[in-house]
């Protein structure tokens, strides 16, 4: 179905013949206004930001390129085109049509997943709204402004669907995404990691890079519902998520090459010279890895849980690319292996695979989040330094499972409280070492212009030049 634009709300759910739905989502709307001008992209309102709007789910319509104004976003409900004849591929009900509304018996459950999915959306927003200020240049701040205004429409993907099929429940827990903030104290958004500041564009593309990674295992596993609406707005929302991912791996990227040159240039690989050169050392990049990884990776929850074990056998979320995977999908007898802490060591134990649903999930995040770190050494070698960048040991600095309070330090070791509280400053980031990354962060606004401490992409946007003026100031 094509998207009408004239609508106050461009859609392909056919919003015009549900008058009552139109409404809701019409009344909810002045409110998400109000968000983004008080939480959204700071003093950014009036900029003009070449941008990428969806107008269409179709290959040759989703990415519209053009100058728009961020408030003026057709924020709009696109969900994947209906699978004719789609059955639920796993739990209980294998094999039956997926269902178009949702079952009575699950709807509790569905609703508290689609609420702490939509809840991560216009958290990262409030966490990225300061970074404009900072902007290593026009086209980092023009993919900033992107992925917030995604985030922005991914929010009301999930509303859509709390107010279409839930009701008043929907439409309250639509107004309360509005109302929970990050790092409010009162009032916080649901999940730890949404919580923490994104301080500084080296945060941030970690943040995109390891935090969106989650998102898009979290939106695969919700691809495979057998609730249908909700898995076709989680597969349109995957083509989006796709660049925000892009934009973290490459920026870390960037910012290794242009570490990696100055280290040249200087012949030294000596932290302090390196900072005073204006760039970021690779151990300090290191620390930072060690905290997005490792925060990112309690956002897959228990090692062991029961929900996880209740929301596959009821097909409500599936394993990722569960229609690939070659067993019974129902996983009655299967083990699945999981890592504890025993005295002092980590061992490996063989677990019933319907209650390690979320580790087999974070399994599959971690080989991911591998590639492109392999893509990151492959540079620092191009460069003839002697330095490998690592994802640290999985129990590493979690807060959340069976880690939590047991202190591991990055190569696995279980160590005392004393070796933690010893050795911290040169695992995670300390406090000079967010002063020194934030003394970096001057804006740079000229047209191909760049920051000491990042190279220039290797290409623009949709085939423009890296001098375009890709945000336009008033
Ligand atoms: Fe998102
Ligand atoms: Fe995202």
């Amino acid at each position: 179905m094509s998207v009408n634009y004239s609508e106050r709300i461009p859609n392909n759910v056919g919003l015009s013949e549900n008058r009552r739905l139109q409404r809701a989502l019409e009344a909810w709307q002045p409110n998400y206004m109000r968000w983004w001008q008080e939480l959204g992209p700071e003093g950014a309102l009036d900029y003009d930001v070449y941008l990428r709007t969806a107008i269409s789910v179709e290959t040759d319509g989703w990415a519209n390129f053009g100058y728009v104004k961020m408030p003026d976003y057709r924020w709009g409900i696109f969900l994947a085109t209906p699978e004719a004849g789609r059955a639920i591929a796993f739990g209980d009900h294998r094999g039956e049509p997926a269902w178009q509304e949702v079952p009575g018996e699950y709807r509790s459950a569905l609703r508290r997943l689609i609420v702490t999915q939509g809840d991560t959306e216009p958290a990262s927003v409030e966490q990225q709204r300061h970074l404009g200020r900072t902007c290593p240049s026009l086209y980092d701040l023009r993919n900033l402004f992107q992925i917030n205004v995604e985030e922005g429409r991914h929010l009301w993907a999930m509303v859509y669907l709390l107010q279409a099929y839930f009701g008043r429940d929907g439409r309250a827990e639509a107004d309360a995404m509005l109302e929970r903030h990050s790092g409010d104290p009162d009032k916080p958004r649901i999940l730890g990691a949404f919580n923490e500041p994104t301080p500084h564009w080296l945060a941030y593309f970690l943040f995109t890079y390891f935090t969106d990674r989650d998102g898009k295992y979290q939106l695969a596993s919700l691809a495979e519902s057998g609730f249908d609406p909700l898995a076709r707005t989680c597969q349109f929302m995957l083509t989006e998520e796709a660049h925000h991912m892009f934009v973290g791996e490459t920026g870390v990227m960037r910012i290794i090459q242009r570490t990696c040159e100055v280290m040249r240039e200087l012949r030294t690989d000596d932290p302090e010279r390196l900072r005073a050169a204006g760039v970021i050392d690779l151990p300090m990049l290191q620390r930072f890895m060690h905290f997005h990884y490792s925060v990112s990776l309690d956002l897959f929850g228990q090692e062991l849980s029961t929900n996880g074990a209740t929301y596959f056998t009821t097909g409500l979320k599936g394993r990722y690319h569960e229609t690939r995977i070659a067993d019974d999908h129902r996983l009655t007898n299967a083990t699945w292996p999981v890592s504890v802490p025993q005295a002092s060591t980590i061992v490996c134990e063989e677990q019933p695979a319907l209650l390690a649903i979320n580790e087999r999930l974070r399994d599959d995040y971690i080989v991911d989040c591998r590639r492109g770190l392999n893509r990151w050494n492959k540079e620092i070698e191009k460069h003839g330094v002697d330095i490998v960048l690592t994802l640290p040991h999985r129990a590493f600095h979690r807060r959340i499972g069976v880690f939590a309070g047991v202190h591991v330090s990055p190569d696995g070791r279980i160590v005392t409280a004393d070796d933690w509280a010893g050795q911290a400053q040169q695992w995670l980031p300390t406090q000079e070492d967010h002063a020194f990354v934030a003394s970096l962060m001057q804006p740079v606004t000229a047209s191909g212009q760049m920051a000491s401490w990042i190279a220039p992409p290797w290409r623009g946007i949709h085939g423009r030049p890296i001098e375009y003026e890709y945000v336009k100031f008033h």
